[in-house]
């Protein structure tokens, strides 16, 4: 009940009193006029005054109220800024601890340790840029040298091919074929091993003779030295019907047939120093003795790495003291190593000697032991 009736006046209360007070006020007038009750007057004024006086007491309070209200927000408001000033000047004290840390701390504190990582990072990058740079360089370096390697062995190349044209010219002005003329390089020896050799047929003794292992383009040139010089004479053997053939027709088409004579030789097993290698037919061979140039360009690799090396070794007997050996293909590693053992080794009383070189073959000279004229007889075969 009372919570009812606070609750009514709560607001109402300076407004209800001031109306109880105009109130009193008006009683009291009316009770002098009316002369009923001067006491009751007074009472009644009294009472209105008291009224009054509460409203006035309650306005006063509520202000008072009021103010302290706003003085406690502004005491909380100052009291957060506080807050925030003293939060602050922490953190800005702590900055000075940790600066001062870093200050007193030979490796630079935190701080320090952000800007070691730096220069660190800068370090391990600097190296990386100059380890690139010696990687290109080395690059660089590498394309150079192919380029200047493949410059030299384009030169190297063009003179070979210059000195090979210059034999080839040499060649058709010495011999002046009149008709088609088996083609040289490739599975033929090369104008410069050709010229060379037409160049020894042409100074062999008057009965001089040739022994070819091989036919071909080379059978024909050196059919032509012979004729032009007058003398000496070509014995070819080849293991291979088909080609013995073309090079028959080809020394026909030149009328040269009286100074070169093909035989065709299969290849049949030889043992040598217990390696077992196939070479031509004996009986092919067996009847040649005196010889004077002796051009190994076969049988073919194809036959077996070393197919060429029993030429020295069962020819020896029959070379001539001071007859060349021409070993063709030189550059590859069997032939070359076939020359060394050949040098080597001499056979049979004979021993070879270095000659040079002429494009890819190896000349050797032969040099039998004195007393040892078993080639020089004139029993030189017939072809
Ligand atoms: C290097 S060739 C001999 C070439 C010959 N001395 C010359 O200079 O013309 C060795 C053997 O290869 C074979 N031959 C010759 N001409 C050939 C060709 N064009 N293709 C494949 N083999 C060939 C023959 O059996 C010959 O005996």
């Amino acid at each position: 009940m009372l919570r009812a009736v606070r609750s009514f006046l709560g607001s109402r209360w300076p407004v209800l009193g001031m109306l109880g007070a105009v109130a009193a006020a008006l009683f009291a007038v009316w009770a002098l006029i009316d002369e009923s009750s001067v006491t009751l007057a007074a009472i009644t004024a009294l009472l209105g005054l008291t009224l009054v006086s509460l409203v006035m007491v309650g306005r006063i309070a509520r202000a008072a109220e009021h103010r302290a209200k706003a003085v406690e927000h502004r005491a909380k408001a100052v009291e957060a800024q506080l807050e925030k000033v003293e939060s602050a000047n922490r953190t800005q004290a702590s900055s000075l601890e940790q600066i001062k840390q870093a200050q007193a701390d030979p490796n630079g504190g935190p701080l320090g340790a952000i800007v070691g990582a730096q220069r660190l990072d800068a370090a391990v990058r600097h190296d990386e840029l100059v380890d690139s740079i010696a990687e290109l360089s080395k690059k660089l370096d590498t394309v150079h040298k192919g380029v200047t390697t493949g410059f030299h062995d384009a030169s190297i190349a063009s003179e070979a091919q210059m000195s090979e044209l210059s034999a080839l010219s040499n060649l058709y002005t010495i011999f002046e074929p009149s008709d088609e003329v088996p083609v040289l390089g490739g599975f033929a020896a090369t104008p410069q091993t050709i010229l060379r050799l037409t160049s020894l047929v042409m100074h062999l003794p008057e009965d001089g003779l040739v022994v070819e292992c091989g036919s071909g383009s080379s059978t024909v040139w050196m059919a032509f030295a012979c004729r032009r010089a007058g003398h000496g004479r070509v014995v070819a053997l080849e293991h291979d019907e088909r080609y013995a053939e073309q090079t028959r027709q080809a020394l026909a088409r030149h009328r040269l047939a009286e100074f070169a004579a093909v035989r065709v030789a299969e290849l049949e097993p030889f043992t040598l120093d217990e390696t077992t290698f196939d070479w031509y037919d004996r009986k092919q061979w067996d009847d040649l003795s005196g010889i004077d140039l002796l051009f190994v360009d076969g049988p073919p690799g194809s036959i077996g790495p070393r197919s060429r090396y029993p030429a020295f070794p069962l020819l020896a007997p029959a070379l001539a003291d001071g007859a060349v050996v021409a070993l063709d293909d030189i550059h590859r590693d069997a032939e070359a190593r076939i020359g060394a053992d050949w040098l080597a080794e001499g056979a049979d009383g004979v021993s070879l000697h270095d000659g040079g070189m002429i494009g890819r073959t190896r000349l050797l000279t032969v040099n039998r032991a004195e007393g040892d004229d078993r080639a020089e007889g004139d029993d030189r075969a017939e072809s």
